[in-house]
């Protein structure tokens, strides 16, 4: 089946011939009163709505168990709640901000240590200590879209009995599947593409891994931060138009990109595979298309306030993936959890603007950026 197929046709007959599943509210279920037994006991534990969503997500990766969240850092969290003291992560210096707020602020807590790599396409064997237990892996990268290749990483995690877990949100498995490559864990924020609507917060895991995912049905029981039954209902029905919204989004971010390298007054356009060479082979080669979201500094000359205050279109806002495009400043916004060095070295710059492309007209979009670029000069 399809992707598209199967984010319309994974749930099927429910009861009353009704072509949507139902919403089940119930917080607690009865058992028998013999034997105790219930196929649902309690709502944290599972219920009927969040299992058919599961059902979905796992569908969609073309993994074994899915897992919903009630939020992309609530799933991040469980992603790496096997952790334990003495353990070790590697992560890339340009994680998503709030990656690197839990793993700066929160595991050394719990005895874990998350070390930071420049650029974890240059990772060895010896990058390795006998306490890495996990790679964590965002590809392409937030907001810089550079390129890791997820097959060397694999390689490199599995001979060091590490776990290798992928922030898949910029991609959604529409684009790219990791669990397909090797990789262990899977996670996204559904707030953003797979909700789609800027109107839902929720985090996934997916896995093939059966003692992995043990673990994070007893995150989801034990610590509780799972996705109640109405937004699981309502992202079960986003996620049916999620192959439709990213194929526009992606057309709509090639072309404003494409604009965007041929005026003087953009100095930089990162978008996936634009950085080398190398790693537009590499984005080719574990991935069907670039995604929506680019990022580009104004060139020297320019205001950046008096560009943004000029967009129509675009919100001023964090966050990506929705159907209305959104624009940011990551420095101060969704990376200012990281240090100004953090940033430096990652690569984001004060400057640089992230771009979510909606689903508008592209020449709408195009057409707004060239006068908000002219209304910039000083
Ligand atoms: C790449 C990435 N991962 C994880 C998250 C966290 O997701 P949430 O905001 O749903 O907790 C975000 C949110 O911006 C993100 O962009």
């Amino acid at each position: 089946m399809h992707i598209q197929t199967a984010a319309v046709h994974t749930l099927r007959d429910f009861e009353h011939g009704a072509v949507v599943p139902p919403v089940h509210l119930a917080s607690t279920f009865e058992l028998d009163r013999a034997t105790e037994d219930g196929a649902y006991a309690y709502q944290r534990g599972s219920n009927p709505t969040r299992a058919q969503l599961e059902t979905v997500l796992a569908a969609l990766d073309g993994a074994e168990h899915g897992f919903a969240f009630a939020s992309g850092m609530a799933a991040t969290a469980a992603s790496l709640s096997t952790l334990v003291v003495g353990d070790e992560v590697l992560l890339p210096a340009s994680v998503y901000g709030g990656t690197y707020r839990f793993v700066d602020l929160v595991l050394p807590g719990r005895g874990v240590t998350g070390r930071f790599v420049d650029d974890l396409g240059a990772l060895t064997d010896e990058d390795f200590t006998p306490s890495t237990r996990a790679v964590f892996v965002e590809t392409p990268a937030n907001p810089t879209l550079r390129i890791t290749d997820l097959r060397r990483i694999v390689e490199l995690a599995h001979r060091h009995d590490a776990l290798v877990i992928v922030d898949n949100t910029f991609m959604t498995p529409v684009l790219q599947r990791p669990l397909e490559l090797g990789v262990d864990v899977v996670v996204q924020s559904a707030t953003k593409y797979l909700a789609g609507h800027s109107d839902l917060l929720a985090g996934t895991i997916t896995t093939n891994d059966a003692r992995l995912a043990e673990a994070f049905a007893l995150a989801q029981k034990a610590q509780g931060g799972v996705l109640a039954p109405l937004d699981s209902f309502r992202l079960i029905q986003a996620i049916k138009t999620l192959p439709l919204r990213l194929e526009r989004q992606q057309a709509n971010a090639e072309r404003i990109v494409a604009h965007l390298r041929t005026r003087e007054d953009v100095a930089r356009v990162h978008f996936p595979g634009s950085y080398s060479e190398e790693e537009a082979r590499i984005h080719a080669s574990q991935a069907s298309g670039p995604g929506a979201v680019l990022s580009f500094e104004l060139a020297e000359g320019l205001d950046r306030v008096a560009f943004l205050q000029a967009l129509r279109y675009p919100a001023y806002a964090v966050s990506l993936g929705g159907v209305e495009s959104l624009i940011c400043r990551p420095a101060t916004m969704t990376h200012e959890a990281m240090t100004p060095e953090a940033r430096a070295n990652a690569g984001i710059s004060d400057e640089l603007l992230r771009l979510s492309a909606g689903i508008e007209d592209a020449a709408d979009l195009i057409a707004d950026l060239d006068q908000a670029l002219e209304a910039a000069v000083l």
